[in-house]
């Protein structure tokens, strides 16, 4: 059962809180046989879509979005990484959607979204998930939580929407531009995607994704997320590629960041390394990190307890 966020008073200081969430095994609710349903439906892209209620098509700026959108109370807007969907959440939208109304797009040209061609820069998602938010007619300020190129999304929602921002839950990111290298590989990855498909991305990446760990006892989700990739559309991944070989380095902004901010990250990323987030969460004042063990990148899916429970401790500790 969940502790229903007992005891937790105050936010811990800017620190390695893996002592926070190792002692206390507390385990993700069931989820509410609707919002299982949902999920296992969304995940299984071989099967045509059922409709349900909690996911709808919202139609915005130029472009329509599939959308999960479930539960009542303070609102918890869900940004997902590269190349997946709104689906990487579906451990956190399962439990928090019982406290919480949790908003989780598939961003353009992922998912069930539709495409724009071309590059498509983290301003324009972060444009998107504000669009987003009016048509919900939240006005009050979120909680944004985001992985990885959804972190580099949320760098432009603090800088262009501060007012709609309550807290900031930042796993396995970075705050630093691509290297000359890494932009040059993100070129070429997306002119191969769009020539080739996404077939040799979804063969990689999960070697990147995930930790050794995970690839030896989770077969399954490693399966289904390549599956996510293998379906997703070629030219939203190459304008996602595009756009995040743009994207500014915002490290010494960090500074600037004035809302509470939790930061996760698995122990075994690859990508954003434990080190890294370290760095990030000293440069941002009031901020919190959580390193989770037997976890890579995909923090989220592989250890969905422990980062449930960080989540929901932090979302009770009261604002100063
Ligand atoms: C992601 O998980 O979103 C990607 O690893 C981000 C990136 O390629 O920099």
């Amino acid at each position: 059962m969940h502790n229903k966020f007992g005891a937790v008073a105050k936010r811990p200081k800017a620190t390695d809180c893996k002592s926070v969430i190792s002692p206390v095994r507390i385990r993700a609710a069931p989820l509410p046989l609707t919002v299982a349903a949902q999920v296992a439906t969304v995940f299984s892209l071989v099967e045509p879509p059922i409709p349900d209620p909690m996911i709808k098509t919202v139609s915005l700026n130029d472009i329509d979005l599939n959308v999960f959108d479930a539960g009542s109370g303070a609102p918890v807007l869900f940004v997902h990484g590269f190349p997946l969907d709104h689906t990487m959440w579906r451990e956190q939208l399962g439990a928090l959607s019982q406290t919480h109304r949790v908003i989780a797009p598939d961003l353009r040209g992922f998912g069930r979204s539709g495409v724009t061609p071309g590059k498509v820069t983290m301003k324009q998602y972060a444009d998107d998930l504000v669009a987003l938010l009016d048509h919900l007619q939240i006005r009050m300020p979120v909680t944004l939580c985001a992985l990885s190129m959804g972190g580099y999304i949320a760098w432009q929602f603090f800088l262009n929407y501060h007012g709609r921002l309550e807290r900031l839950i930042l796993c396995d990111t970075k705050a630093a531009a691509d290297s000359e290298a890494a932009r040059e590989n993100r070129l070429q990855m997306a002119d191969l995607v769009l020539n080739e498909g996404t077939a040799s991305l979804a063969e990689n990446m999960p070697a990147k994704l995930f930790s050794s760990r995970t690839l030896e006892t989770q077969p399954e989700l490693v399966e289904e997320v390549r599956n996510v990739i293998r379906n997703t559309s070629p030219e939203g991944v190459s304008a996602a590629l595009l756009g995040m070989a743009g994207r500014p380095d915002m490290s010494a902004w960090l500074g600037q960041i004035d809302v509470p901010t939790l930061l996760i990250v698995g122990r075994d990323d690859q990508i954003s390394t434990t080190e890294k987030m370290r760095g990030m969460s000293q440069a941002i004042a009031e901020s919190t990190l959580v390193v989770v063990d037997d976890a890579g990148h995909m923090a989220p899916l592989e250890a969905p307890e422990a980062v449930n429970a960080a989540i929901e401790h932090f979302l009770l500790s009261p604002r100063d």
